[in-house]
């Protein structure tokens, strides 16, 4: 075997164990407690010890973005130093992805640099072709279609809140997006019931629904239209911008649609007593939610965000660490 042999040879073991984050679905149960578990213990020697096991020393996450973002880009970046490693950031400009050079070229090039690829993308089909040509592991930190690491930090949040997930009632009102793919394939993975409520034209896909339904092992996952409905009984109420990035244009449209599917303390009313409240945040308080909720007692809006940093560092030390 030549030296050039025996390197690709290297290079396709490590392609072959490798694993890449880029959709829920993908994770057994199993293997998501076990990231909570693993996210809660580095949270936990954090908040005691004031740092953790540098189990990432000398290693560089690659974090290319085609849109804006504040918890992605610093809870990555914090998680990484944390570990002992270091984060790059690419900006949109910088990376021209698929503009400059192809995606291909553009995984090919970082996995020669960087130990993991982190890419928050318009189109998820890029997310995809990035993980098809790296070598190393990508995480997908939101695409059009989900949102894997949101829902894993807001799982952990729902366990902290309420003890467990499964068998809790998890209810997403507003656009059946990006954000809801995710949780709603982490509720199902995870045993929670799950209920999604948006107006007609901006309901979840119902291939999504069925994929749902389809790993949920007891639970039940409905998609509806009546808000008020959906919050009966509810354990988390969850909520998201009516605009998406990338949908700008129909800002205005979209406003005169889901006022009814705001989260406002009539709605939460309706709702268990000590249910929680979410959002991914950036909230544009005063649409989806009042500042009444956001800053009122149900919410845990802070709580999720500060656990984009924990279960981010499970998945990294998960995926990187040698
Ligand atoms: N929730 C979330 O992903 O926030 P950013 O867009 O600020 O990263
Ligand atoms: N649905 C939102 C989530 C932002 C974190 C978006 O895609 O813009």
């Amino acid at each position: 075997m030549t030296k050039a042999q025996a390197i690709h040879s290297i290079r396709k073991e490590v392609k072959e164990d490798m694993r890449h984050f880029l959709d829920i679905a993908d994770w057994t149960p199993e293997e998501l407690n076990g990231l909570l578990d693993l996210a809660a213990g580095l949270k936990k020697e954090w908040q005691q010890r004031g740092c953790n096991k540098q189990v990432l020393n000398g290693r560089v996450l690659g974090m290319v973005f085609q849109k804006p973002s504040l918890r992605t880009r610093v809870s990555f970046e914090v998680g990484m130093m944390h570990l002992g490693g270091h984060a790059l950031y690419l900006s949109p400009a910088e990376i021209g992805l698929g503009k400059r050079e192809s995606i291909a070229d553009v995984a090919r090039v970082l996995s020669r640099y960087v130990q993991g690829i982190m890419a928050r993308v318009f189109d998820h089909q890029h997310i995809l072709e990035l993980a098809k040509y790296a070598t190393v592991p990508v995480i997908n930190g939101l695409s059009n279609y989900n949102h894997p690491c949101q829902a894993l930090a807001d799982v952990l949040t729902v366990k902290e809140h309420l003890g467990q997930i499964k068998g809790k009632k998890i209810v997403f009102l507003g656009d059946g997006n990006n954000v809801a793919v995710s949780l709603l394939i982490a509720s199902a993975k995870l045993g929670a019931h799950f209920t999604i409520a948006s107006p007609e034209g901006y309901r979840l896909r119902p291939d999504v629904i069925e994929k749902g339904k389809a790993i949920a092992a007891g639970s039940r996952i409905a998609s509806i239209t009546d808000p008020v409905e959906a919050v009966a009984g509810a354990d988390v109420i969850y909520t998201d911008t009516w605009t998406s990035m990338g949908q700008e244009e129909e800002a205005e449209k979209r406003r005169k649609v889901f006022p009814p599917y705001q989260v406002n303390a009539g709605l939460v009313a309706q709702a268990a007593p000590g249910c929680i409240v979410m959002h991914c945040l950036p909230a544009h308080r005063g649409d989806e939610i009042t500042d009444e909720v956001a800053d009122g007692p149900h919410s845990v809006l802070f709580d999720q965000a500060e656990n984009r940093l924990h279960a981010q560092k499970a998945i990294l030390v998960h995926l990187m660490a040698e």
